[in-house]
């Protein structure tokens, strides 16, 4: 079985758990400011491989395009070669791995890069709904944006990056509907994982964006 038993990195490591829309990207870009956290997402770096036609991103679209999750060998390959890579010192925000048991088992695998803790978005699905249809993003370095809560400041272009700002096609209300179909299919598998190993905390992410950043704070300090 695949597993991170090679990798030699000594990371901190917190996971964000989560459904589609809860705020986890948000907040990780948030903390990413911040010069002792990296935000490392599955997600970005898969829509990344798509983007530039690498052999991963060619085996990961369709899988994407209907909301699925792509396979765990792939994806467990993915967050290896990254975490190696990675400089010991900074504190990982995992935004979008683990999805599966067997993923949180890969990273378990090996002491050096046990998950201190796991923090878990807490929203009712039709606010994410809401979140989802009405999310934008830029292509250019993926920061979201919402029509309605975070409206970018000039339409269609990135506060940030000034790059594009565009509607996700996995954002599309019934790949939304597919993505909470398969989150809340495995979600109560990882909750268990975690408890188990008693590093879960639960977050109220169904709070203003700031508010959300300061509980979250707390519970990283
Ligand atoms: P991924 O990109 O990880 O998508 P996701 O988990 O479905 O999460 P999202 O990015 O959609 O939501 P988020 O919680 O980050 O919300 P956000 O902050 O943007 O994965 C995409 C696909 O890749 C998967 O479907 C799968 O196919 C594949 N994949 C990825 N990882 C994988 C893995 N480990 N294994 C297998 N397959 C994998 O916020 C949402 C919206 O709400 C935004 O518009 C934002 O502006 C707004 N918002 C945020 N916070 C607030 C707030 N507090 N109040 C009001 N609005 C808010």
């Amino acid at each position: 079985m695949l597993n991170c038993v090679d990798v030699e990195a000594n990371v901190q490591i917190t996971v964000f758990l989560g459904a589609p829309g809860s705020g986890k990207g948000t907040q990780a870009k948030k903390l990413s400011l911040k010069n002792q956290f990296v935000h490392l997402s599955t997600g970005d770096m898969l829509r990344a491989a798509i983007k530039n036609e690498t052999a991963l991103g060619q085996q990961a679209k369709s899988f994407m395009e209907r909301g699925e999750l792509v396979p765990d060998d792939l994806v467990i390959q993915l967050i290896k070669e990254t975490l190696t890579q990675l400089d010991s010192s900074k504190h990982i925000l995992l935004d979008g791995f683990p999805r599966t048991v067997r993923q949180a088992e890969a990273l378990n695998s090996n002491p050096a890069t046990q998950v201190q803790q796991a923090v878990l978005f807490e929203i009712p699905d039709d606010i994410l709904i809401e979140r989802l249809t009405g999310r934008r993003v830029c292509t250019q370095c993926g920061q979201p944006f919402h029509l309605k809560h975070m409206p970018p400041k000039l339409e269609g272009s990135c506060d940030k990056c000034g790059g594009q700002v565009v509607h996700r096609s996995d954002d599309q209300e019934s790949v939304v509907r597919k993505r909470l179909e398969v989150f809340h299919s495995q979600n109560k598998g990882l909750v268990d994982f975690y408890s188990r190993h008693n590093s879960l905390r639960k977050l109220d992410a169904n709070l203003p964006a700031d508010k959300v950043e300061k509980l979250l704070f707390g519970i990283l300090q």
